[in-house]
């Protein structure tokens, strides 16, 4: 057998090239993969992840024993062509509030195989991605078999690669049906959602390493506070952008994770979370289930500070939800001094191409925020960077992880971290322009290429140590 550093890396789907010369930081131009090339199909189970080279681990640098290392993705944004999806209606209005159609995306669809693995021969043993409810349930009461079997068929290819998985049910996107009746602002939505977690629990718990409700259920608050360059009228252009909508489909009760009433939306969210959640436990109640909640690390304005009322308006309830659950996922990117509103980044500082400081510290602030709040197991389930400048983004892996040590060694306990994102995908309403992925896609071609900061991220997760 050859040995394990000799080992192709994703030998099926990238030129032959040694887990050596990939560690010892090849340039991301000689890593490219070839997606695409059906003679390159994905073959068989890979190998375990080989320990640590044999150096005696220095405790200063190394994560707890069984420590989750991911990427993720979620499925709007990489899968391609969710055509029964709310967005999908969306993105291709006349005058549409996204930039672009999120049109093949990374059409990870298909090429799951070769992502998942890429992902676990750079040395990660986790992915999170999400299910598309469009897509299970593309007309209301039809579950699609076809569709539950492709993404146990992803949950299984996981599981030869030995990978955890980290499964999100919902990740802002829903059938259209449930759009057209209101989505979250429905008072039935709460038990709609709950048959379909009833129903996907059943197909696919038994491979489901954690579960999670919802993505970022907070959003729709946190809009409420955020003022980053360009985006102050991000709300009333989304109030604006739901009434066209609603004109535009002649449905006047349409409405969408990102446009509708912020508190009824809310309200929806929080109780098809319980809803959710008990269905998933009665079909698989040693499932962990838990949801993730989008932070920043909250700083008060010298002046003025309303940092008190952000967190109870925009985390609380959430917070306290997070207590009866068995983790919470916290996913932070940058942070946010608080005024009367968020404040824009201080002047010089160095933003990302998404205008968010770039600030790597929010993992320790948000972690140790989160879990003196919530009390329960945490796991960051995304932090990243959108730059063209790969450089950037691995001093800021380097600084984030950094802080994550110094929290856990400071007891905080944290079980896992997770990149955003594997690829550079579909960034909402910004469209491809945003490159938050540690390997790079052609979208014409769909060759992915391996970014320097995913041999680094990688080596990080193999070795458990930074
Ligand atoms: C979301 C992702 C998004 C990322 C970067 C998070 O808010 O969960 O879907 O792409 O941040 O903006």
């Amino acid at each position: 057998m050859k040995k394990e550093e000799d080992r192709p890396v994703a030998e099926s789907i990238l030129k032959p090239i040694s887990r050596r010369t990939l560690l010892q930081g090849a340039s991301a131009a000689t890593v490219v993969g070839m997606i695409g090339n059906s003679a390159l199909a994905q073959t068989g189970k890979s190998e375990k992840p080989a320990p640590a080279a044999s150096a005696p681990a220095d405790k200063a640098k190394t994560f707890p024993d069984k420590f989750l290392w991911g990427c993720a993705t979620a499925g709007h944004q990489v899968e391609g062509n969710n055509t029964s999806s709310d967005l999908w209606l969306i993105e291709h209005l006349p005058g549409s509030v996204f930039k672009e159609p999120s049109g093949d995306a990374c059409d990870h669809y298909h090429l799951y195989p070769q992502d998942i693995s890429m992902l676990a021969d750079l040395g990660f043993n986790t992915y999170r991605f999400s299910l598309e409810w469009a897509r299970i349930e593309p007309e209301e009461g039809f579950f699609s078999n076809a569709e539950l079997e492709h993404y146990r068929r992803m949950l299984a290819t996981c599981h030869e690669h030995h990978l955890t998985t980290l499964l999100t049910y919902s990740h802002f996107s829903m059938p259209r049906w449930f759009a057209y009746k209101g989505g979250w602002q429905n008072p039935a939505a709460p038990d709609l959602y709950a048959r379909f977690c009833e129903k996907a629990t059943k197909h696919l718990g038994d491979l489901v390493g954690y579960a999670s409700t919802f993505n970022e259920p907070d959003v729709p608050q946190l809009l409420n506070w955020i003022s980053l360059a360009g985006m102050s009228d991000l709300v009333e252009g989304l109030k604006g952008s739901l009434i066209k909508v609603r004109q535009q489909l002649n449905a006047p009760e349409f409405a969408s994770f990102f446009i509708g009433d912020q508190m009824k939306i809310r309200e929806g969210l929080l109780a098809a979370h319980h809803k959710g959640r008990a269905a998933m436990k009665s079909v698989r109640s040693d499932m962990p289930v838990g949801f993730n909640l989008a932070m920043s690390a909250d700083q008060p304005a010298p002046e003025d500070s309303h940092l008190a009322e952000k967190r109870a308006d925009v985390y609380g309830p959430w917070l306290e939800a997070a207590k009866e659950c068995d983790y919470l996922g916290v996913q932070t990117y940058s942070r946010s001094i608080v005024g009367k509103k968020d404040l824009p980044p201080p002047k010089g500082a160095e933003v990302t191409q998404v205008g968010w400081e770039f600030y790597p510290e929010c993992v320790e602030e948000v972690v140790r925020y989160a879990s003196k709040e919530a009390g329960v197991p945490l796991m960051v389930t995304e932090n990243g960077i959108a730059t063209t400048d790969d450089r950037r983004r691995v001093e800021y892996v380097q600084r984030a992880l950094a802080g994550l040590k110094r929290a856990i060694d400071d007891g905080v306990d944290v079980r896992g971290y997770v990149a955003w994102s594997l690829l550079d995908n579909f960034e909402w309403m910004s469209g491809f322009e945003p490159k938050f992925g540690i390997v790079a896609v052609d979208r014409a071609t769909q060759r992915r290429t391996i970014k320097p900061s995913a041999a680094v991220l990688g080596n990080i997760a193999r070795t458990n140590s930074l």
